[in-house]
């Protein structure tokens, strides 16, 4: 890996740095590595390659000199002041692009100074990656909040290879047409050698719009933009080719953690503080909007109201990590969530039984394991989801191939775990019928379905993702002469 002051020969920008501030008793802090699918897959590459990461570190004024993590990862952070925060992050990123991109779920909201600020932090982005890399380097820019920084890069340092993974969807033109500044995002994204994406219908969404917005062509998966003499962001004509290489999770290192003893005993001992249902039901998300939240807990009431479940024979665990709380759309999301628990527990609590748990709050990865263990049904019902990690840790852990996976249709992962209970959130009659079949089917049809999903993530996991991407990125195709 490259040490501050050296050059990289491999550079991930991501928005954020895969680092948490830790704050010791004595007042002393440090930053440590925060466990998550990307960095794992990076850190093998990092070390081979004399990698670096760029990225904002999570916390609005800190200005950090690069530095070196107690795992040996290399970290050049870029600054957000809260004015970045509040107009790139929550506002453009999250109140314009991730409404859009995820089908319109929530109103977006098109402001001229978020699309300024948007534009301002790519460029930041941009010259950081710029500073870094070493010539000849390979970068590969993470997510839709990074939208314009492979142009930007490109017009800083022409000599780089460089990639896109777009970490959610891509939405139909239809759609992404809204977007005032559709054009600009379009030729910020073909500064790149590859873009990446979780499904071949993003990869089809994408092209499409190419072919639409910009009036490129498109042949299969490669793309040819002829450029405009305007001098604007990415003019030069391109060649870039897309297609879908869906991401995973380390697999071996959940499954191993889901096979402690320690993971085992407190499986047990949670099942037992819910007093020993029969079934216990598990959501596990961010408090997002998109995840369907709302459509789950209406077919988990609605199988209360009709008997199908008994509240003294049934716990709902709904894990809701804390998200972008400083956006509106988040905010009603919270109050809404939290009256529809407080309504179903007026209803169906008794003294010293409680049909919903909701834990509006983040967990580590021993006591998700641990809760995956204890969940009969794991309730995955997303209105729109890039990919959706948490199915996959689900039936990973499940190595003793109990459980059963309710999932939504509009996940990406329902590409890949096709022997999973499906279901259209939106219908709730449906919905309540995948959540009965999974409670009650035959237990040699639960495993055979666990079997082929386990399969699933065993050969295709955070690892494989990582090498088909670069794979697919040293090949990029030849550039047409300027
Ligand atoms: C999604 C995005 C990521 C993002 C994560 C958490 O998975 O694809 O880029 O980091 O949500 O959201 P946050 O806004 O907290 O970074």
């Amino acid at each position: 890996m490259v040490s501050p002051g050296e050059r990289a020969d491999f550079v991930v920008v991501a928005n954020r740095l895969p680092v948490d501030r830790v704050v010791h008793d004595d007042g002393t802090d440090e930053w440590r590595t925060s466990p998550g699918g990307l960095v794992t897959a990076m850190e093998p590459v990092m070390r081979d390659r004399r990698g670096a990461w760029v990225g904002w570190p999570g916390e609005a004024g800190v200005s950090l000199e690069p530095f070196t993590t107690a795992c040996g990862l290399h970290l050049f952070p870029v600054t957000l002041d809260a004015r970045d925060i509040r107009d790139y992050y929550e506002g453009f990123s999250n109140g314009t692009l991730w409404p859009i991109y995820h089908d319109v779920i929530s109103e977006p909201a098109f402001h001229r100074s978020w699309w300024a600020a948007y534009r301002t932090v790519n460029e930041r982005f941009a010259q950081a990656t710029a500073d870094v890399a070493a010539d000849g380097a390979t970068v590969w820019v993470q997510d839709y909040q990074l939208q314009l920084v492979p142009a930007l890069l490109r017009e800083l340092r022409p000599d780089l290879r460089i990639g896109w993974f777009n970490h959610i969807p891509f939405p139909p033109v239809e759609l992404f047409a809204q977007l005032p500044w559709r054009t600009a995002v379009l030729r910020g994204l073909l500064g790149a050698d590859f873009v990446g994406f979780q499904r071949s219908a993003d990869a089809r969404n994408f092209l499409r719009a190419c072919r639409m917005v910009l009036g490129a062509s498109s042949r299969g998966s490669v793309v040819t933009w002829q450029g405009s003499q305007d001098g604007l962001l990415g003019h030069a004509p391109r060649t870039v080719r897309a297609a879908p290489i869906p991401i995973s999770i380390d697999f071996s290192a959940l499954e191993s953690l889901a096979m402690s003893a320690e993971v085992t005993e407190r499986a047990e001992a949670i099942r037992a503080s819910l007093g020993n249902p029969r079934t216990v039901l598990l959501g596990v998300d961010r408090l997002d909007y998109t995840k369907g939240i709302r459509h789950r807990l209406r077919a988990v009431s609605e199988l209360l109201a009709d008997g199908a479940i008994d509240p003294r024979e049934v716990a709902v665990v709904q894990v809701a990590s804390p998200s972008r709380e400083r956006v509106e759309a988040y905010r009603r999301l919270r109050s809404q969530v939290e009256a529809m628990v407080g309504r179903i527990n007026g209803e169906y609590s008794d003294i010293g039984q409680t049909p919903v748990y909701y834990l509006h709050q983040a967990y580590p990865r021993e006591e998700m394991a641990a809760m995956y263990q204890a969940a009969d049904v794991m309730l995955v019902t997303p209105l729109r989801d890039g990919m959706n990690l948490v199915c996959k840790e689900y039936v990973t852990c499940r190595h003793d191939l109990g459980g059963a996976l309710v999932l939504s249709e509009f996940a990406g992962a329902s590409q890949e775990l096709t022997s999973a209970y499906g279901c259209n959130p939106h219908d709730i009659v449906g919905l309540k019928r995948s959540i009965l079949t999974a409670l009650h089917d035959e237990p040699s049809a639960r495993r055979r379905r666990m079997r082929a999903m386990r399969r699933r993530v065993r050969t295709h996991d955070v690892y494989a993702w990582a090498d088909s991407y670069l794979q697919a990125l040293a090949v990029a195709p030849e550039q047409p002469e300027p």
